[in-house]
């Protein structure tokens, strides 16, 4: 350590905490988002500066190489990954905060860090849950990245009495984690770490494999959660308090984000946990029980602009199939042309619409939609019986009434959407595919729905096209 740093390296540690509970505060509302993250970076880049000067090594070029490295890796990656493949970045970045807490760890634990004798056994326990919890989030993370690239399929394993399974791990863990204080200090911790680490490796591997596809978005907050339980963890092994203050904020936030989810689901998160909600990750084949019957209304965009200027209040629900179309800016001139034309225009989202929180309120935010127009699901959901015209773009699961009017659809209590109580609806996707979680849609045989089937951008490029010619005739 620099001689003489110890009160700066404190004060820029607090500096810091104080920078990342502001970028949290920041981050709750789209209007205060970029300055949030920007709090976060200076917040970021002074705790770095921070845990470079305080480090205790004599070896800044390795510390330094490393940085290089790693922070060269994550430019890369984060500039290369498109807005739709965001959720796998963030699960495959959990993994590497769980994978860091196993690495410190072990190191701690084969370095033989100096501790009080008083602390000895403190200190074991701390590497023994830092491991632990780092070892769930790691399998578990990249089981998720598996499931959200579809490299995994998001179908549910149930593995018979996984109940009676988990539970019996955990006694397990318990007890090797009695073996290895008592006998770490003899030279024995070794083996009964090692198994432990096997075993919370499999268990993160089970707990993920046996969530389906409609319980993801819980998934992700829920191991964004945990990765901040391991580094808190991370920061007890190596007496870091900002490391400690951080991933404990992370923790907490990421469980009020679950806990979020859950609410707008309709779930308890012991059920997410028990697994099975949702039958499979997405894809053409009819899974949900009671099939729909009868036959879908094609519209082309001529009908669908003709459509839209008869109406006087519309409603647009974006959902994943924008994100992938890149439909957004083309959203918003469909919008500033309506709006010039005195209709009235809004936006009602989903809390689980796309693949990761906020995933629609950042694609609207960067085709710049006034923040005004857009609506929570609950402030929103009580108008539809009064909208002329509602525009479902790329969005399944979040306006599928079998939530609500089928007891045994695998998606049933999670609220959605009412867009099927409105005059019209307008659903643009490609195909009859299903959506994420794999459950087939009544509300595209509704006789108040119109197909508008082909890819959302070339849709609304010609949907604009035909409003601007009407216009002009
Ligand atoms: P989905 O139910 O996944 O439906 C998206 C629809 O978009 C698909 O049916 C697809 O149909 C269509 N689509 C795809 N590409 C398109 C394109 N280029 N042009 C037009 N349409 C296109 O999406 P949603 O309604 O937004 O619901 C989100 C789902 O994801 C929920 O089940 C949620 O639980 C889950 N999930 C959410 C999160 C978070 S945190 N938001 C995280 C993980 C999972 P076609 O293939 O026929 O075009």
């Amino acid at each position: 350590m620099i001689p003489g740093i110890e009160g700066i390296v404190t004060v820029s540690y607090i500096g810091a905490t104080i920078l990342f509970i502001l970028a949290l505060g920041g981050l709750s509302n789209p209007e205060t988002a970029r300055r949030g993250n920007l709090y976060g970076i200076i917040g970021m880049s002074l705790a770095l500066v921070a845990a470079i000067a305080g480090a205790v090594t004599a070896n800044y070029a390795l510390l330094i190489a490393s940085l290089v490295i790693g922070g060269s890796i994550g430019l890369v990656l984060a500039q290369r990954v498109r807005m739709t493949q965001m959720p796998e970045l963030v699960a495959i970045l959990h993994s590497l905060v769980g994978l860091a807490a196993v690495l410190v760890g072990f190191a701690n634990f084969l370095g033989h860090s100096v501790v009080r004798p008083e602390e000895v056994s403190i200190h074991l326990i701390e590497t023994y849950v830092g491991i632990l919890i780092g070892a769930v989030t790691l399998s578990g993370s990249v089981i998720a990245f598996g499931k959200l690239s579809g490299k995994i399929s998001g179908k549910p394993l149930i593995l018979p009495a996984r109940h009676a399974l988990n539970l019996l791990l955990l006694a397990v863990v318990i007890w090797f984690g009695y073996q290895f204080v008592a006998h770490a200090e003899s030279g024995g911790g070794l083996m009964p770490l090692l198994i432990m680490t096997g075993i919370a490796l499999l268990f993160g591997i089970h707990m993920v494999m046996a969530i389906g596809g409609a319980d993801m978005p819980v998934v992700i907050s829920m191991l964004n959660s945990y990765s901040g339980w391991a580094a808190s963890a991370t920061g007890f092994m190596l007496n870091n308090d900002l490391l400690i203050v951080t991933g404990a904020l992370v923790g907490s936030s990421g469980a009020i984000l679950s806990y979020i989810m859950c609410r707008a689901m309709n779930r308890k998160f012991l059920s997410v946990i028990a697994g099975g909600f949702g039958t499979d990750g997405g894809g053409a084949a009819p899974t949900a029980s009671a099939e729909p019957q009868g036959e879908v209304q094609s519209v082309d965009a001529a009908e669908t602009a003709a459509l839209l200027l008869d109406a006087k209040d519309v409603v647009i629900v974006p959902g994943y199939g924008m994100a992938v179309a890149q439909a957004q800016h083309v959203v918003n001139d469909i919008t500033k042309f309506l709006r010039e034309k005195h209709i009235k225009v809004r936006f009602a989202i989903h809390p689980v619409a796309g693949r990761m929180p906020g995933h629609m309120n950042v694609l609207l935010a960067e085709a710049k939609v006034p923040y005004d127009i857009v609506f929570e699901m609950d402030e929103i959901n009580e108008d539809f019986p009064d909208v002329d015209v509602s525009v479902v773009i790329g969005a399944n699961d979040i306006v599928n009434p079998s939530a609500e009017e089928d007891a045994n659809s695998p998606i049933a209590g999670m609220p959605v959407l009412q867009v099927w109580k409105g005059k019209t609806t307008i659903v643009l996707k490609r195909s009859m595919a299903t959506g994420y979680a794999g459950v087939e849609n009544p509300l595209f045989f509704k006789d108040n729905t119109r197909m508008l089937f082909g890819d959302a951008k070339k849709s609304l490029d010609a949907v604009l096209k035909a409003l601007r010619d009407t216009a002009s005739r």
